[in-house]
């Protein structure tokens, strides 16, 4: 089969393709990410790229308007190669990640050494140092190194039973006679047994990793295991965010053939760049780093570990393993010390994962008093209720429309996002707020919340969703038979687009709010109680952080309490991963929580449907839920 060569503009990296290759993957390959929330079905339109010049077949309908055809736009997971090419990467399809503000110095308490202090927690890492003497070997006492090593370990440190992997024992032999007896030897403690992970004449750095892998951004810190504090953070886009946006076209994807391993090998590289930039930002070799602690959505453990994650969506919804075993760094692929330790925050279940067990540890509600309600607005719309006695937890299919997808002009919060909108009081004037200083390009999650907000205040749109023209017929059009509401003009100049939101966005964003508000209905209804009788809401996950709480109340979308009682804690899994990477206590803990959640399947749960559907209204159709919220509305 011919090989042709493909051009990517405006970057002019030109890489080898063979006939009939998808683009998608092609750019994929050549190590552009591009949005593709469909996961290459041709239906989400986010991988538009612009043909330069050259040949491609178009395998399949494109879901493109007729000046979008005219102007050589294609859908770079619909196209084909079919000749040498040059494409150009658009803007609103390319993902250049923005790690946000600038790196800043932290607070004492944002170290996770600090926050274990506060709960009267010492320092114990899940790897420990101890510094061993093996006596020499001599004509007399000729026994083996490793029996030494075992017997010196056992009488000074503790007779667990040891395992050792080949590679410690291979250099044990050096090392013993380098240090002249006197081995530094780090160890993981499980149960019954000691994990040795290093014996060597000098450790000089003791580090770790907390990793949080999310569905579209990963994020690793580096923490010195020594007082707890954090020297670095890096994050980065899950590059398999072109192979399909949320877990569910992942999943899709991952069974399509060989793409399960190509998941993997996307996660474990991103990863691994985030490790290699902090590593050299600290100049440290990978030897430093003596543990990992993960904690991830059930899909994302699965995809990393290699683990096929069809059953996670096939009814009765059950995943290969919610407690992951601790595994070697070497055999998950991450590029530090290859004996080091990953240990992973466990699953409750298929769609209540890692990452909220970690998040509930961070946010301390299974040892509190308080009736808490744990929102995460990541990806994934994961809930969890309850307090130190009992605990429970959901997942709302909201699916990603906060992230932009199937919102016409949405995109995730990156610059040219619009993020805030306020309406003035008296005119009712939109006023947009953009991330990063730069034309507008869409708008994101935190924007869309008080958009719906702002325009059902001034009654431009129903209770139902409907844009109503008579209230503001310079905004709102008919477009093929659609309403919509500008909310930026395009400029022909440019060739820039209006930026728009329709009637059907509206009514993806309110079954997004709804699902969100029926799982927290079903989860309140379900042990007995009334929203207004939680205590402490704590809202985690990226999106979490621009969010107008006031206005996630007047859409609807979260109960209506006194707005004191609102905290954002931020990204709830990475903290917690942290904190039990450096407390045995903690890392327990995590373990417990996983054991007393009692989950609630939505899908099947008796109800859920119809709070659901109670929930498809502005903000409710049973408006005493939202007291405050009528005299708030339409103004
Ligand atoms: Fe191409 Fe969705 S339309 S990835």
């Amino acid at each position: 089969m011919p090989n042709y060569q493909v051009t990517f503009k405006p970057n002019d990296l030109s890489v080898a393709a063979a006939e009939m290759a998808s683009l998608l993957e092609v750019a994929r390959k050549a190590g552009f990410v591009l949005s593709a929330e469909c996961g290459g079905q041709g239906t989400c339109r986010r991988c538009k790229v612009k043909l330069l010049s050259g040949g491609l077949f178009i395998a399949g309908e494109q879901n493109l308007s007729d000046a979008e055809k005219a102007g050589n736009i294609v859908l770079a997971c619909m196209a084909r190669i079919d000749g040498d090419v040059t494409i150009e990467l658009l803007p609103e399809s390319e993902l250049r990640y923005d790690p946000g503000a600038a790196d800043r110095d932290l607070e004492p308490q944002e170290h996770p050494g600090y926050a274990l202090k506060s709960l009267g927690l010492s320092l114990t890492p899940l790897v420990s140092k101890a510094n061993l003497d093996v006596p020499p070997p001599t004509l007399e006492n000729s026994v083996d190194d490793y029996s030494r090593f075992q017997t010196s370990f056992k009488k000074q440190v503790t007779d667990k039973r040891i395992e050792t992997p080949l590679s410690v024992l291979r250099s044990l032999a050096s090392e013993v006679r380098q240090a002249d007896g006197h081995l530094a030897v780090i160890y993981a403690e499980e149960a019954d047994r000691i994990g040795v992970v290093q014996a060597v004449h000098e450790a000089k750095y003791m580090y770790g990793l907390a990793v949080d892998i999310g569905t579209t951004t990963v994020f690793v810190r580096l923490i010195d295991l020594a007082d707890g504090k954090i020297l670095g953070e890096a994050s980065d886009y899950n590059a398999q965010i072109s192979c399909g946006g949320d877990v569910i076209h992942r999943i899709v994807y991952a069974g399509k053939g060989k793409e399960l391993a190509e998941l993997q090998s996307l996660i474990q590289q991103t990863i691994n760049k985030l490790i290699k930039s902090l590593l050299k930002e600290h100049k440290l070799k990978k030897d430093a780093i003596k543990i990992v602690v993960a904690a991830g959505n059930t899909t994302m453990q699965h995809l990393f570990l290699g683990l096929d994650p069809k059953q996670i969506r096939l009814e009765p919804f059950v995943p290969t393993v919610t407690r992951i075993p601790v595994v070697s760094a070497a055999s998950s692929g991450l590029d530090v010390l290859p004996t080091a330790p990953v240990f992973h925050a466990p699953s409750v279940a298929s769609y209540v994962g890692g990452d909220i067990t970690a998040g509930l540890l961070a946010a301390g509600i299974h040892r509190s008093e308080k009736l808490t309600l744990y929102v995460d607005l990541g990806t994934n719309g994961e809930i969890a209720l309850g307090n130190k006695d009992w605990l429970t937890a959901c997942a709302c299919s909201a699916g990603p429309a906060f992230e932009g997808a199937g919102v016409k002009c949405g995109m995730r919060a990156a610059p040219g996002g619009i993020n805030r909108v306020e309406s003035d009081a008296t005119d009712g004037i939109l006023t947009f707020q953009v991330i990063g200083h730069v034309a507008p390009r869409g708008i994101c999650g935190s924007g869309m919340i008080d958009l719906l907000a702002e325009l059902r205040a001034t009654n431009r749109i129903t209770p139902r969703g409907k844009l109503n023209q008579e209230i503001d017929p310079r905004r709102i059009r008919a477009n093929r038979g659609k309403q919509e509401i500008v909310l930026v003009k395009g400029d022909n100049g440019t060739g820039t687009d209006d930026i728009v939101l329709t009637e059907i966005d509206i009514d993806n964003l309110i079954r997004t709010k709804g699902a969100i508000f029926a799982g927290i209905m079903t989860l309140c209804k379900g042990v007995g109680i009334q929203p207004q009788e939680i205590e402490r809401v704590v809202i985690a996950g990226a999106f979490g952080k621009h969010l107008d709480v006031n206005n996630a109340i007047r859409i609807g979308m979260l109960p209506d309490l006194p707005r004191k009682r609102f905290e954002y804690i931020g990204n709830g899994s990475l903290q917690g991963a942290s904190m039990a990477l450096l407390s045995q206590r903690m890392w327990q803990q995590t373990q417990d929580i996983a054991d007393r959640v009692t989950y609630f399947e939505l899908s099947s749960w008796p109800g859920y449907m119809d709070e659901f559907m109670a929930a498809l209204f502005l903000p409710h159709t049973d408006g005493r839920l939202f007291p405050s919220v009528g005299k708030i509305n339409v103004r």
